[in-house]
């Protein structure tokens, strides 16, 4: 359970005195759990790690460092690498100049862990420490970011992969098993006039990167030609990203989290939406290869890997790849495994229009947080404060909760009448996409994050196992902060935390 020095006012206020002074003290007391999990699985064991969270200065390429906010002084912070059944105990030093949490996105822990600042718990005030604990318990790719004013906090580099690898190891093992992480810095301006389907004011995010570093500064990835090599892709950026293994054909392994079994070979460039995972495994090919990006913008071909054997020179120019730019991103409701989806007696079913809209038609849109309300977010985008990104035409909190009870199998029906792309993610649960504008999904899937196109109905089921109050919301995190969040909540499961207490009138 979450133990947070933060969660008595009383203790509050003497850790926010005692941080102003720069100490985080380690013989402070927490408070006690009051629930959750204690011991790991069988054959798991306890791994702890600590992560501070505190400003510092990241150098993106060679031309480019800027201020940024990191998990121990590194954009992306530590990768946490723990096996199926371990229990992950994380302590949280927040050195930030204010509260923030962490939300431990796609993994379905206790909802006292979920992060969520104004739902699950207050914000870790700066200098105060706060302690996560929860069970790996499926194995796949998942990562963490503060859930409290998150559209600024993720934005400025606070996030880092989460891996939990299998009990066994899986047969084949991959020689090579990496994790890359893609994000968008607002240092721009990226092109004039934004690609369709782009917001305008996303056009001051001008500098992409993998793994914390942009262009001729990124990481080569050294495969051993011949061997088996998983690489695990994370958007934690705001833009869709489609990633291309040129030169070779890719199966994905894992999509959100979950293992995906026997998926067709593609060679198709691979979209990845915000906050989306898809693990892809594939035998290196010999010669200099790369893993970039697609998008058709100069920042776009900034976001490469070089790939090529230990020990072989990077050249300095990369093979082109422009020719490639014709092939169509794959379609992953169309993805071949050889499952198909089979029907459920569904006992909810929830219809969520998604658009944006002026404030001045959001009925109690004033009053809740826009992008106006979010500290630091005028000068890093240039997106209209008046816009506002609806649910059935509310902005959160004044949204409608959706209410389950344990054991139902439910449904969600998103209906995108706007202009722009919204990956929506649940917390707490993973679901299965069913359907895209009625045409049934190719294979199950388990995920927690889908896109949602203009224009597009998606639909998607998951089972209410997990009791609490959780958030489901746009990962485009601008649009949470500008109202696209609605709260999943279990009938009879109490609210752990209040927004008056966060601080913030949007916990996203
Ligand atoms: Cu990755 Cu509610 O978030
Ligand atoms: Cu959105």
């Amino acid at each position: 359970m979450l133990k947070s020095t933060a969660t008595l006012l009383g203790v509050a206020l003497v850790i926010a005195a005692c941080g102003s002074s720069g100490g985080t003290g380690g013989s402070r007391a927490l408070v006690p759990p009051s629930g959750g999990q204690t011991a790991p699985m069988p054959g798991g064991s306890v791994r702890t790690f600590e992560l501070t969270a505190k400003p510092t200065t990241v150098q993106l390429d060679a031309r480019t460092s800027t201020a940024a906010w990191a998990f121990n002084g590194t954009v992306p912070g530590p990768e946490l690498r723990v096996r199926q059944g371990d229990l992950v105990r994380v302590t949280l030093h927040n050195q930030l100049p204010v509260g923030t949490t962490i939300h431990w996105h796609g993994v379905e822990l206790p909802n006292g862990e979920d992060g969520v600042a104004g739902v699950t718990q207050d914000p870790v005030p700066p200098g105060a420490t706060a302690q996560y604990d929860f069970i790996a318990n499926v194995p796949g790719t998942y990562w963490y970011h503060p859930h409290q004013h998150s559209a600024e906090q993720e934005d400025k580099g606070l996030y880092g992969a989460l891996v939990v690898e299998p009990a066994a190891p899986p047969q084949p093992t991959p020689q090579t098993d990496k994790v890359l992480i893609v994000d968008e810095w607002p240092l721009g301006p990226r092109q004039q006039p934004p690609p369709p389907g782009d917001d305008a004011g996303m056009a001051v995010y001008g500098l992409y990167t993998v793994n914390g570093r942009s262009g001729a500064a990124v990481e080569p990835l050294r495969v051993a030609p011949g061997s088996l090599v998983r690489l695990r892709l994370v958007n934690v950026g705001f833009l869709v990203h489609s990633l291309h293994l040129h030169g070779t054909p890719v199966r994905i392994v894992g999509t959100d989290g979950h293992d995906l079994v026997g998926g067709a070979a593609t060679t198709a460039p691979l979209p990845l939406a915000p906050a989306e995972r898809l693990d892809i495994e594939f035998t290196a090919p010999a010669g200099v290869w790369s893993v970039h990006a697609h998008d058709g913008t100069a920042p776009a071909s900034e976001l490469r890997v070089p790939m090529l054997a230990p020990g072989a020179a990077v050249p300095a120019v990369l093979p082109d790849t422009d020719w490639e730019a014709a092939q169509a991103t794959l379609d992953l409701a169309a993805y071949r495994t050889g499952t198909s989806i089979q029907p459920r007696l569904v006992s909810k079913n929830f219809t969520l229009n998604l658009n944006e809209m002026d404030a001045s038609q959001v009925s109690g849109g004033s009053s809740s947080g826009g992008m106006g309300s979010m500290p630091g977010m005028g000068s890093m985008s240039g997106m209209d404060a008046n816009l506002r990104f609806t649910i059935n035409g509310k902005v959160f909190p004044n949204t409608t909760s959706l209410s389950v009870a344990t054991g139902d199998v439910v449904t969600i029906t998103f209906v995108n009448q706007g202009k722009l792309v919204h990956p929506m993610h649940l917390h707490g649960h993973a679901f299965t996409p069913l359907s895209t504008d009625g045409h049934p999904w190719a294979s199950v899937m388990l995920k927690d994050t889908v896109a949602v196109p203009p224009g597009a109905t998606v639909v998607v089921r998951f089972v209410a196992n997990n009791p609490g109050v959780w958030m489901l919301h746009c990962h485009e995190l601008h649009h949470a902060a500008a109202g696209m969040d609605a709260l999943v909540a279990y009938q009879g499961a109490p609210r752990l935390a209040q927004l008056a207490g966060s601080g913030s009138p949007v916990p996203e």
